[in-house]
């Protein structure tokens, strides 16, 4: 049998980049099952970098215990309630370390939109477009939600859009469970300063997330159910994710449907 011929350097990326691995934050690999104190240090910059680097120069370090998830649950929860509007919000995330995806961000993705809008559209987290532009839904799938916003006759100027994770989980990974409650305290602070008539999740962990429910997205599309701020109950629909209907067009007329329900609520709550 011939040996399988060995790849050259840029084959090997490229294999990486469509894995979705599009960063390297340390110069030596880190075996996280055998010591978990090691962690690889933060990017020193805070610059955005519109390309990543494949290699950050500095060596992995041993980091004092970081925030424990449930103590970062809780500063989140105190900060976020403190945040006065969204700018203050906007600042508090920059300045919030307890979450880790921050250390390998790009750079924070708050929201798109108009904080006046009467329709609030939340997904799960940025993508890699997200964390280069700093803006949600500015890829591909981002290109279906402005359609989807445009068949309800809105759209960025009149429509609020942010996310459950500010920032992108690296190579697109599913963000944790304690990485969502950490970031919970924000967004739902975020909804509330924006107070709209109308919440729309997109896909299952916006979804479950938001709405407090561990039914799929076949289940759970479609259904308005209460959105409770604190200060206000808020109509709140969950409706598939455009990155799924990419990949689905096929549930397209179901999202459609979802659509006019939402232009209906929207007419009712203009009327007294
Ligand atoms: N998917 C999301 O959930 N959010 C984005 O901002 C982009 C893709």
């Amino acid at each position: 049998m011939t040996p399988d011929p060995v790849p050259t350097v840029r084959q090997l990326l490229a294999f990486y980049l469509e894995a979705g691995v599009d960063c390297a934050l340390t110069e030596e690999p880190v075996n996280r099952l055998s010591d978990p104190d090691i962690i690889p240090a933060a990017p020193e910059t805070t610059t955005p970098q519109p390309v990543r680097t494949i290699a950050a120069a500095t060596p992995p370090v041993r980091v004092e215990a970081a925030l424990a998830p449930e103590a970062a649950i809780l500063s989140a929860r105190e900060a976020a309630r403190t945040a006065p509007t969204l700018e203050a919000l906007r600042t508090l995330l920059e300045n919030f370390d307890g979450c880790a995806l921050k250390a390998t961000a790009t750079r924070l993705v708050f929201a798109d939109g108009n904080p006046q809008a009467r329709i609030m559209f939340v997904g799960e987290a940025p993508g890699r477009e997200e964390d280069i532009e700093g803006l949600p839904f500015v890829g591909r799938s981002g290109k279906l939600l402005d359609r989807m916003i445009a068949a309800i006759g809105l759209d960025r100027a009149s429509a609020y859009i942010a996310n459950v994770i500010p920032w992108r989980p690296p190579g697109n990974r599913t963000p944790t469970p304690q990485e969502t409650q950490i970031c919970l305290p924000f967004i739902q602070r975020q909804i509330e300063l924006v107070n709209p008539d109308v919440l729309v999740t997109l896909g299952n962990p916006s979804t479950q997330t938001l709405l407090s429910t561990r039914e799929g997205i076949m289940k759970t599309r479609g259904r308005w159910s209460d959105y409770d701020t604190g200060t206000r109950v808020i109509r709140a629909l969950a409706t598939f994710h455009p990155a799924y209907l990419l990949r689905s067009p096929s549930y397209k007329r179901m999202a459609w449907q979802d659509l006019r329900s939402i232009a209906k609520a929207l007419e009712q709550a203009k009327s007294p």
